[in-house]
């Protein structure tokens, strides 16, 4: 179990101070899927770094129960390898002080091979398209098995079609491993087609939180989907409840859910 309670972080920007987030709780549970979505600048990367322990947050806290102290695997906005190694041996990286070099090399050329780029593992990453070097990013987060999984708009630089694929590979993943998983996104299609629960922000606030009890995987032209996703969506486009005051829903923790009117 992870677990935000009253989350918030400010940056100060020359004289003012600019609230990412504010008063965001929810529970992760072990092995389930939340989806995370709004509009830029929402708050979205900011709170699964804090979630990744790589930012602290400003005010309340983060509980990390069992799940949280094992493995983290973290696919940020960018690609981010290590331009000097090659496709094989960023996936391989994590690897390396783990397993013998044979078995971490057999991995990470399986997990090439998942994310369509096994006759890639020799190209460095100056070689690869942005979406194909996103790819091999998302291999390097899953070949370590994580039990948490963190990834910001993983799919976002990638066509449709290879971005169908992916959220097939990962919800596959997820039903074979069990991971949690946090995964953030603009699209709201794509938040309701991965989501167990589906988180939105709005300017650093929970406007929803919203479960969607569908079988995975999901096909988009479901009509169940697509009445989440204009749910979703009307939400996320209308203006703000009090425009003083707090948001529509605070908390999304199920003891809260239970006192709210
Ligand atoms: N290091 C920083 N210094 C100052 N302000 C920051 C910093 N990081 C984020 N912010 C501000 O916090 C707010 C939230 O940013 P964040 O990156 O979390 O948004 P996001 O939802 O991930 O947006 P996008 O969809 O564009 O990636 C923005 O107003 C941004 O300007
Ligand atoms: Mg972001």
């Amino acid at each position: 179990m992870l677990e935000a309670r009253h989350l918030g972080k400010s940056y100060r920007l020359g004289e003012a101070d600019v609230v990412a987030l504010a008063d965001v709780s929810l529970a992760f549970p072990r092995g389930s899927i939340t989806t995370v979505v709004g509009r830029s600048g929402c708050g979205k990367t900011t709170l699964l770094r804090i979630l990744a322990g790589l930012e602290r947050p400003t005010s309340g806290a983060l509980v990390r129960g069992e799940a949280g102290a094992g493995r983290t695997g973290v696919v940020f906005q960018e690609a981010r390898l290590m331009p000097w190694l090659d496709a094989l041996g960023n996936v391989a990286f994590g690897l390396r002080r783990r397993l013998p070099a044979a078995l971490a090399e057999e991995r990470s050329r399986a997990a090439l091979d998942m994310v369509g780029l096994a006759a890639f593992a020799d190209a460095m990453p100056g070689q690869l398209s942005g979406g194909m070097a996103q790819r091999v990013a998302i291999a390097r987060a899953l070949v370590t098995e994580p039990d948490l999984l963190l990834l910001d708009e993983p799919f976002a630089a990638l066509d449709a079609f290879t971005r169908r694929a992916m959220q097939g590979e990962l919800v596959a993943i997820w039903q074979a491993k069990r991971p949690t998983i946090v995964f953030v996104t603009h699209d709201v299609e794509e938040a309701v087609l991965l989501g167990q629960h589906v988180l939105e922000l709005e300017r650093g606030r929970v406007v929803g939180f919203e479960p969607v009890d569908l079988p995975f995987p999901r096909d988009p032209t479901d009509a169940a989907v697509n009445g989440h996703r204009r749910r979703i969506l009307a939400k996320l486009t209308a203006p703000p409840p009090h425009a003083a005051g707090g948001p529509a829903v605070s908390s999304a923790s199920p003891a809260d859910k239970e006192t709210a009117p």
